[in-house]
């Protein structure tokens, strides 16, 4: 891909060395992971830090770039988990990406981007609380009569405008974006942290999804896998999402139009590593799906497609110190999306960014020299 450097090339091997009394100083920041989060966190660090951060110097690391991530998979849709269940602060982050979303809009860069409004309806087969995104999302109602008329098994539920955020086509923007303003990328698989710190980066920026790393292990993250079908159905133009108390969180049909294609879903295995589609579960999702829209026994199969969400009880999102040899190395984690990760991207890429900016004034007030 031309986007891709060879990793650790001369020029970024260079004995590094700290300035001692400026806030100005060198600073090298290596982001691991080149799915939504990690290059949304990459963008966002160097809009706040570049002017400000005379030198500053962004890597980013990932064994898999678009098309190959996870986030390039996956929908594309705008929408949390219906609750929050007191985690108002990612309620914060998703409001913050959905108001950063809708403000590009009125941009003609949102083309390129990949966003667009969509509208559609979340049926509930049992009553449910309003969601948490409630006043997020625009236009949130009730379903009337009438429109429950068009889903028979179905009771309850809400319409709203919401918005698309595809992946296969922001990632490659970002990633342009970011190659623009001189950011470099390179192809590999980071075995540990300490081999970051050996090349001379200051700060690591962990946005690696759902693989766990070798050094630290973290038993709270698992995969979610999910499983969709992609499908020619130009006249679909409403998202149907459905929600009952018996499955989890996209374990029962969902529809979602976009812009070439219709993602029809799904399945939420918690705990399976597996990426190959399974014939069984396709099956299962052709059949809920038709059954919901019936109209989608008239559309064209165009592809399978498995990935694994990375489920976690709360999205990871600090800094820590971790001691490499003789050094410290400063990681920011942000990382444990789950099913939501373009629909909380931006809030949480500002949040890193914010982080990252207390780790430069803290190394402002106590300057340390590595040679
Ligand atoms: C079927 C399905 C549908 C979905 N639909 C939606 C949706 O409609 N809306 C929504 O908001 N979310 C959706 N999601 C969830 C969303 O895809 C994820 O939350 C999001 O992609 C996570 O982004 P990420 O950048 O953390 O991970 P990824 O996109 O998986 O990127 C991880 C990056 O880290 C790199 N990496 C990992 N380990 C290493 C290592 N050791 N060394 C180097 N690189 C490494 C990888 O190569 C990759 O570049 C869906 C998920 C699935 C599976
Ligand atoms: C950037 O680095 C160069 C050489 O390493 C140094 O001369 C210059 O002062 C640095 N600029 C800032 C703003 O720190
Ligand atoms: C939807 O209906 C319920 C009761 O049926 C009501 O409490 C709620 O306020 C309504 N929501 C909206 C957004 O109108
Ligand atoms: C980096 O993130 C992964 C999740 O993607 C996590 O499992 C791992 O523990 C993190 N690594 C460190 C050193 O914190
Ligand atoms: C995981 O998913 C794969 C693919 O669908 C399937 O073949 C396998 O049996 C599953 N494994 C477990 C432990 O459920
Ligand atoms: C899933 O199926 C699609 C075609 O529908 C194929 O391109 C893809 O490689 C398959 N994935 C795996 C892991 O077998």
């Amino acid at each position: 891909m031309s986007h891709l450097n060879t990793p650790f090339s001369e020029t970024h091997s260079k004995i590094y060395l700290h300035c001692e009394k400026s806030a100005l100083c060198d600073m090298r920041v290596a982001v691991i992971g080149a799915g939504v989060i990690g290059l949304s966190t990459a963008k966002c660090i160097y809009e706040q830090y570049h002017s400000t951060q005379g030198n500053l110097t962004i890597e980013v690391y990932a064994d898999r770039f678009t098309p190959l991530t996870t986030s390039d998979g996956a929908a594309g849709f705008w929408q949390p988990y219906l609750y929050d269940n007191g985690r108002t602060e990612e309620t914060k982050w998703n409001k913050e990406t959905f108001d950063y979303l809708l403000s590009v809009l009125s941009s003609p860069e949102s083309v390129k981007m990949g966003i667009f409004l969509q509208s559609g309806y979340n049926l509930c087969s049992d009553y449910a609380p309003e969601p948490s995104f409630k006043d997020i999302v625009l236009g949130f109602r009730n379903l009337t009569k009438r429109e429950l008329e068009m889903f028979p098994g179905y009771n309850h539920g809400w319409f709203n405008t919401a918005l698309m955020i595809e992946g296969k086509t922001y990632l490659p923007w970002l990633m342009d974006w970011l190659q623009n303003r001189g950011v470099m990328f390179y192809q590999k698989k980071i075995e540990s942290f300490k081999e970051l710190a050996d090349a001379g980066v200051d700060i690591i920026i962990n946005c690696s999804g759902v693989r766990s790393g070798d050094l630290q292990p973290d038993p709270q993250l698992t995969p979610g896998r999910g499983q969709i079908i992609k499908v020619d159905a130009p006249w679909l133009k409403h998202w149907i999402l459905t929600h009952n108390k018996r499955s989890s969180t996209y374990n029962s049909p969902y529809i979602i139009p976009g812009s070439h294609l219709v993602t029809v879903g799904g399945v939420f295995q918690v705990g399976n590593w597996s990426e190959a589609n399974n014939s069984i579960d396709h099956k299962k999702i052709w059949e809920e799906a038709c059954h919901l829209e019936p109209s989608l026994k008239h559309a064209r199969i165009v592809e399978d497609w498995a990935g694994l969400r990375p489920v976690r009880t709360t999205v990871r999102l600090e800094k820590e110190k971790i001691s490499c040899g003789q050094n410290d190395i400063e990681v920011i984690h942000n990382y444990g999306h789950g099913g939501f990760g373009l629909t909380i991207h931006w809030g949480c890429a500002m949040e890193a960014s914010r982080l990252f900016g207390q780790i430069i004034e803290n190394s402002a007030k106590t300057p340390k020299a590595r040679l």
